[in-house]
């Protein structure tokens, strides 16, 4: 299959190009475009075998739902059975944006779609393109991240086109994605609702609006590695795991510095190629490769899936990578990080 490279503005959207790659999603075949958290890869989430097609392309496991995206609040009522007073506070304050919320779903969204579940994740993304290709194709998109089932989530077309040349139809490329992360999910069908996957959309932003939010497992520190029964499927498989082995340093600022020093040592002694994620430029380690992602969590957020696939390509061995304070947008900084993680160190 060959795949077309199209380029939008997305302060100045081209509606021939998107009436185009909107007629592609109507056909049942995949188009993968911007969104504001990453790339995503759409289908017609209605038609049971475009979804088919999703989980083809990415080599991904049938039991992990996709998300359904819709630009107006009206899509939503005929995809879910239930709406519960607390969705609809959370979707006046956060659609459009980085918040996808998961509803008891009705009958005309195919179980494919939900990975076999009685429940279906929604979000409304903020980026114009999405949008107007969502409102274009006229019917909700399901849309896992672009990227290869394993690999980081991507934030540039580039990213997905590395991944999906030769396996879908079209890419929109839109430009670098502004969050860099995944959205925020939360199960609505839970009293509290439950917070599934950190994101933009922090654990104060929800709890300002909700009041309480209880955590599910894979959020609480340090506990990626026990999720197995997971209410969110796709948090039971590795993710963001670039080929290199990572290694993640937890702790106080310098305690963490001397630690990748070490390990510097450790491995380049034995003749690995040593790569380093470090929040601080100035930093100069003895390292083969050594990519800064900047001090803030929303730095950190934006840059650390190009940073993984940049070392990637680099062909480093080892990854030593700093973390931040699981506070805010750091607690899904850190979610991605650990799942990225083979070993995790605590200094
Ligand atoms: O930012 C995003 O959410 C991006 C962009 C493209 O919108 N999409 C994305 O999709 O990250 P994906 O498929 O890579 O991640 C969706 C997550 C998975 O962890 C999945 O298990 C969970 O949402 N999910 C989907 N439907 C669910 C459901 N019915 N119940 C619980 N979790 C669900
Ligand atoms: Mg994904």
């Amino acid at each position: 299959m060959q795949t077309e490279l199209i380029k939008i503005d997305p302060d100045n959207v081209d509606l021939g190009k998107i009436r185009q790659a909107g007629d592609i999603i109507k056909s049942g075949a995949l188009v993968a475009f911007p969104t504001e958290t990453v790339y995503g890869l759409g289908a017609n989430g209605l038609d049971a075998d475009a979804v088919a097609r999703i989980f083809v392309a990415k080599g991904r496991p049938s039991d992990n739902p996709l998300i359904l995206h819709i630009s107006k609040l009206e899509q939503l009522y005929p995809l879910v059975s239930e709406i519960t007073e607390t969705a609809k506070l959370l979707m006046e304050k956060f659609f459009p944006g980085p918040l996808t919320l998961v509803f008891k779903k009705s009958k005309i969204v195919p179980l494919i779609t939900t990975g076999g579940m009685d429940t279906v994740a929604i979000r409304m993304p903020s980026n114009p393109i999405a949008r107007a290709l969502i409102d274009s194709a006229g019917v909700p998109i399901a849309a896992p991240s672009a990227n290869l089932s394993g690999k980081p989530s991507p934030t540039t077309a580039e990213h997905v086109f590395q991944d999906m040349d030769g396996r879908i139809d079209m890419i929109i490329d839109g430009g670098p994605s502004d969050v860099g992360l995944e959205s925020t999910v939360v199960d609505t069908t839970t009293n509290p609702i439950t917070l599934l996957r950190p994101g933009k959309v922090t654990l104060d932003d929800l709890r300002s609006v909700v009041g309480a939010v209880s955590l599910h497992t894979v959020v609480r520190k340090g506990s990626s590695e026990e999720m197995v029964e997971a209410r969110s499927p796709g948090m039971k498989y590795r993710h963001y795991a670039p080929n290199a082995k990572v290694i993640l340093i937890e702790g106080q600022y310098n305690a963490v510095n001397l630690k990748i020093v070490e390990l510097i040592e450790k491995y380049r002694g034995v003749g690995c190629k040593v790569g380093v994620i470090t929040t601080d430029e100035s930093s100069e380690f003895d390292v083969d490769v050594t990519k800064c992602v900047g001090r803030d969590a929303s730095a950190f957020g934006r840059n650390i899936f190009r940073v993984l696939r940049e070392l990637d390509d680099e062909g480093v061995d080892i990854i030593l990578s700093e973390g931040l304070e699981d506070i805010g947008l750091g607690l899904a900084v850190m979610n991605r990080l650990r799942k990225a993680a083979s070993e995790i160190i605590v200094v």
